[in-house]
C-alpha cells in the first residue's frame, strides 16, 4: 500500500503588493532582510522579489500587465496582503490525485506547470483550504 500523503515544508508565503519597489525597501530597510532584484515573470503576469529567511522564503508579488492574476486581489485589498502559501510535496501528481480523489479542487486544467522557482506547481481552491490559496511545489 502506498504511503499516506503528507505535506512537506513551507516553501514560501507570497504577499501581493501594490508597489513592489516600496515593499522591497520595507523588507530591506525596516526588517533587515536580504532581497533579490525585482524580476518580471511574464508567463505568470507578476513581478517577483524573493526574500530568503533562515527557514523559508517570502515572495513579494507585484502586478505585471493588464491580465495579472493579482490585480483582482489588490482591488479587494489595496494595501496588499497574503496571497498564497506554498507547501512542498515529494510527488506533485500523486498529491493532486490524492486531493482530487477526496473532492478538493485544483485550479486551471489540473496539470502542473512550471512556477516562479522553475519547479512544477499546482494551485488549490481557497474555498477548500480555510480561505487560503494553496500552492503545491514539487521539491
Ligand atoms: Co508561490
Amino acid at each position: 500500500m502506498a504511503a499516506a500523503f503528507a505535506l512537506g515544508r513551507l516553501n514560501h508565503v507570497a504577499i501581493a503588493v501594490p508597489d513592489i519597489r516600496a515593499a522591497s525597501e520595507t523588507y530591506r530597510k525596516l526588517l533587515g532582510a536580504t532581497i533579490s532584484a525585482i524580476e518580471d515573470q511574464p508567463a505568470h503576469g507578476v513581478q517577483t522579489v524573493f526574500i530568503e529567511l533562515p527557514n523559508t522564503k517570502i515572495e513579494l508579488l507585484g502586478v505585471l500587465g493588464d491580465a495579472s492574476p493579482i490585480r483582482a486581489f489588490l482591488e479587494k485589498s489595496p494595501a496588499g496582503g497574503i496571497h498564497h502559501v506554498c507547501y512542498e510535496v515529494a510527488d506533485i501528481e500523486a498529491a493532486r490525485d490524492h486531493l482530487v480523489a477526496q473532492g478538493a479542487r485544483v485550479l486551471g486544467d489540473g496539470k502542473p506547470r512550471i512556477g516562479a522557482h522553475g519547479k512544477p506547481v499546482l494551485f488549490l481552491h481557497p474555498k477548500d483550504f480555510c480561505g487560503t490559496l494553496v500552492e503545491l511545489e514539487e521539491a
